[in-house]
């Protein structure tokens, strides 16, 4: 292909994914799949990489992210950036009403439309295509966030039809109700699986979508940026020469464009039509697969608006209308507690079904003792739930009118409910514990299905269910145990037929390739993820040396800190667990690095301690640390006087670079580094 024939194709192609782009995310009506998609893009990148000078700042390609921003520009707005008063009631609403009644307007339309709540956000297009997306900041300035809102599918790069020259486009960019409830199923998903107990995953949960899309927002990285699909509905247009003098007409000529307009905007012409719209969408928002706190009622005309002015904050033509937090009273019916595979416990109010904010509540989670404690919960007690933006409801308060005398306090368990073994609460924790890791049903099934899991042992033909059988028939006590199940017990189960025991077998069989990393992360330490097992299997190399390992010398390997370093001393501290060991060594099961990986390690850096700064062009900072362990090296997270080199990349913090004159380190550039295991 020459240039001329790239060029031609380069520009079909950016037409043809805008327009289907526009059609996925915009209108919701999908014309091709996500695989054709997919190949019309993967052909643009090919011809983008073969020709660089045919790459434009705002080809679809840019929507996968990849670029990093290290500091947001602080930009000026050129039409500050506003807020809203606010009202909570119709008569609020009213008063609103009379006031503009009382400046002197007679014919006037109102607007109303949906309140999102997530982050506002200011848009420029010129000769209709996207130049800067900005935040609100304090409404004077903000941040530039332009490389991360250019992963927002549903914003347009590239407009089409009769747009203005230039003007701007304000809007609120959220995160989708389904889009935060799937991240924090992950997030809570592999946290248990790496083995951390209710508290501290709360503590990394996103906290509401509101939260999340702007946290989002300002990521360096805008490859997570465009994994976490957040979404933008457009309502405001700003600028000289708009097509008409008015805000709906305008909004609706921005759909034309290309634009994500909210389909729920409606124009009204009394304050009794806007109030029995507040009314319909307090209950119905629910359904939508937004966050909306309230209805903003917008006077239509800019003649209208301009006569009416601003005060200092806001304008007088438009006024939020804003719904209360969902909250519903029910009956508690009991606390049951929940015994995680860790041995925390989790208390859980049950409760009689309450419809509250689009789904039926029955249960909520309690997290620890203090805040039954707080709550001073007490059996039978009417309490209220409320979703804020949190959409996990929680209890927020006791109905004390509702009491019945004579009832007692919810007594937090003091034994383990399955093996009634007595609990332990740590110190600085709030959680308590079942300490009885190895005699717990819940804590044995728990690791045993962690052993198996897909990131693990990878035994999909024995899936939990099986494993909670195999273990009530008294077959597996432990993970070694599985290596000695023999067909012969197997067949006689319930729902296990011929075919089914072969395939386990098998399956158990095939296990026995998987590689010590993946066999280190099995083993179910505390705190021990995926990433950590396989920084510490490349680290050691094989399990003895592991075993061998002080706190102090872990403490070397990247990302492992005191917490970590102490869970794996103390596994290996405890005489079963060795003999655990031992006897999966026995089976056969991979407990050093293979030769291949091996092949990848060197000694080169052997004995000598890094602290990697700044951010380097050929490495990612995580492939640099790897660069170092799989050399033998170790890393530490700060300059001493142990240190062997600083790897310095670009904006190496200042404090480093005196504390590493100071101490005479060795300041070497990623050039250096690659030269050092060469
Ligand atoms: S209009 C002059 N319309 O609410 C202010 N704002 O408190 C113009 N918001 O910062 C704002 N949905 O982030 C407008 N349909 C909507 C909105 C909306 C959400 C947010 C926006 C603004 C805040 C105002």
């Amino acid at each position: 292909m020459n240039f001329t024939e790239a060029k031609l194709l380069v520009g079909k192609l950016t037409a043809e994914l805008n327009e289907h782009n526009h059609k996925y995310y915009v209108l919701d009506k999908p014309e091709i799949s996500d695989y054709d998609f997919d190949k019309l893009l993967e052909q643009l990148i090919s011809i983008e990489n073969e020709f660089p000078e045919l790459l434009s700042p705002n080809s679809p390609s840019q929507r996968v992210g990849g670029a990093v921003t290290k500091e947001f520009k602080t930009v000026k707005h050129k039409y500050a950036m506003l807020s809203l008063g606010n009202t909570y009631n119709e008569n609020e609403l009213r008063d609103f009403d009379e006031r503009i009644k009382k400046a002197g307007l007679n014919a006037y339309e109102y607007v109303s439309e949906l309140k999102y709540d997530g982050v506002s956000i200011s848009l420029t297009y010129v000769n209709g295509e996207l130049r800067q997306a900005v935040t609100r900041g304090d409404g004077e300035q903000g941040d530039d966030v332009t490389t991360n809102v250019k992963t927002i599918k549903s914003i347009p790069l590239k407009l089409s039809g009769n747009y203005p020259q230039e003007f701007e486009i304000r809007g609120e960019i959220f995160m989708p109700k389904n889009v935060f409830l799937k991240i924090n199923e992950g997030i809570r998903k592999q946290m248990e699986e790496d083995g951390f107990g209710e508290e501290e995953i709360f503590e990394k949960l996103l906290k509401n979508p509101r939260n999340a899309a702007s946290g989002t927002l300002k990521m360096q990285d805008s490859k997570t940026v465009a994994s976490r699909n957040l979404d933008c509905y457009l309502y405001s247009l700003l600028g000289e020469k708009l097509p008409f003098q008015s805000h709906y007409e305008n909004l609706t000529a921005a759909k034309s464009w290309g634009f994500k307009v909210s389909p729920h905007m409606e124009k009204l012409n009394f304050i009794d039509d806007v109030i029995s719209y507040n009314e319909k969408w307090e209950t119905a928002r629910h359904q939508l697969n937004v966050e909306t706190d309230g209805v903003v009622i917008k006077v239509n005309n800019y003649e209208h608006q301009k006569f009416l002015g601003f005060t200092a904050k806001s304008p007088r033509w438009a006024i939020a209308y804003k719904y209360k937090a969902a909250s519903a009273s029910t009956v508690l019916d009991f606390v049951s507690f929940q015994v995680g595979r860790t041995g925390a416990i989790t208390p859980v109010a049950n409760l009689k079904p309450v419809f509250l904010a689009g789904t039926t509540v029955k249960r909520a989670s309690l997290h620890n003792a203090d805040i039954i404690e707080k709550l001073d919960l007490h059996e039978g007690d009417t309490v209220f739930v409320e979703k804020g933006g949190e959409i996990i409801p929680k209890i927020t308060a006791v109905d004390l009118t509702k009491r019945k005398p004579g009832v007692s306090k919810i007594i937090y368990i003091s034994h383990c409910p399955e093996c009634n073994t007595g609990l332990v609460r740590k110190e600085s924790e709030a959680i308590h514990y079942c300490p009885n890791e190895y005699g717990c049903p819940p804590q044995i099934i728990g690791n045993m299905a962690h052993f198996i899991s897909r990131k693990a042992m990878n035994i999909d033909s024995l899936g939990e269910e099986t494993i909670v059988q195999l273990y009530d028939a008294g077959l597996i006590k432990n993970c070694a145990d599985i290596y000695d199940l023999k067909k012969e017990q197997l067949v006689g189960l319930e729902r296990m037929g011929e075919k089914s025991a072969d395939n386990l077998i098998a399956g158990v069989e095939q296990s026995k390739t998987i590689p010590f990393e993946r066999v280190l992360y099995a083993l179910g330490i505390r705190h021990i993820g995926e990433t950590t097992a396989k920084k510490i299997a490349y680290s050691y190399k094989n399990i003895d040396a592991v075993m061998n390992a002080t706190a102090e010398n872990l403490l070397s390997v990247g990302d492992v800190g005191e917490v970590i370093a102490q869970s794996v001393v103390n596994f290996f501290s405890v005489e079963k667990n060795r003999k655990l060991i031992e006897r999966l060594k026995a089976k056969g099961l991979k407990f050093e690095l293979s030769a291949d990986a091996l092949a990848n390690t060197s000694e080169k850096l052997k004995d000598k301690t890094f602290v990697v700064s700044g951010v380097f062009s050929k490495f990612s900072r995580d492939d640099l640390k790897k660069a170092i362990e799989v050399n033998g090296g170790k890393i530490s997270g700060s300059i001493s006087g142990k240190t062997s080199y600083v790897v310095a990349g670009e904006n190496m913090g200042p404090e480093k670079l005196k504390k590493a004159e100071k101490l005479n380190v060795k300041i070497i550039s990623e050039d250096d580094f690659i030269k050092m295991i060469e």
